[in-house]
């Protein structure tokens, strides 16, 4: 089953407990953190995600667009993410490979995410041990950007690699995720899906999530 997990950089940070209720029919909790050298924005940090972990029982997903990220993963683990999602080009392969290896020795899962220009391949020293695979369809930074069509072959690779090579892990997709573009993102192989204002810009929260699951289960005719 496809799994979603709405973005609260959409949310309404002065309300984010508020907010954070409407999701509860919602698989993850996916929390952006941006540091302002990775990407381009900032968003929020270790206290806020502390706080969150006080008002839900959802797994945080949270997502890590920042720097040289093994400075920061333990202080994340020990603030109650579930899941940790750091960069591929957030550094060279031997600090990945080590930030790898300090997630799973702190006991949270560990994703791995690429952004449009980073090709699949990439992923190969890592994807055996990875709990997830993130395919950023925008680049990151923002929400509420276009769905990037021309990453679905992208998705494919990833899947199939994923099909031989491990097959449990999760492959996520993030940004640009609306009732139509959900489809497209299964279809190629996703089974995780982030949705910032798809979700949070609705009239009716957890109608919208509801739509988003049926709509991206539908068969193709
Ligand atoms: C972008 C973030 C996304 C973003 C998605 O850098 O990683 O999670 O919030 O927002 P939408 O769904 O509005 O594209
Ligand atoms: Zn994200």
């Amino acid at each position: 089953m496809v799994k979603i997990a709405p973005s609260i950089l959409s949310a309404d940070f002065a309300n984010l407990e508020r907010e954070i209720r409407q999701i509860k029919t919602a698989d993850y909790v996916h929390v952006d953190v941006m540091d302002g050298c990775f990407v381009p924005n900032i968003s929020i940090g270790i206290p806020v995600v502390e706080s969150i972990r006080r008002v839900t029982d959802l797994p945080l997903d949270v997502h890590l667009m920042i720097d040289r990220p093994s400075r920061y993963v333990e202080a994340f683990a020990k603030a109650g993410a579930d899941l940790l999602t750091i960069h591929v080009e957030a550094d060279i392969p031997e600090e990945i490979s080590r930030t790898i290896a300090v997630m799973k020795n702190v006991g949270v899962q560990v994703g791995l995410s690429i952004k449009p220009k980073t090709p699949a391949e990439i992923l190969l020293p890592w994807i055996e041990i990875l709990d997830l695979v993130l395919v950023m369809t925008v680049e990151p930074g923002f929400g509420g950007q276009s769905f990037m069509e021309d990453q679905l072959p992208k998705i494919r690779t990833v899947r199939q690699m994923l099909r031989e090579k491990n097959p449990l892990c999760e492959l996520e997709v993030d940004g640009g995720i609306d009732l139509r573009t959900c489809r497209l993102a299964v279809e190629a192989g996703a089974n995780v899906l982030v949705a910032g204002s798809a979700v949070y810009g609705a009239p009716d929260i957890p109608a919208r999530i509801a739509d988003l699951r049926r709509c991206a289960s539908m068969q193709q005719d």
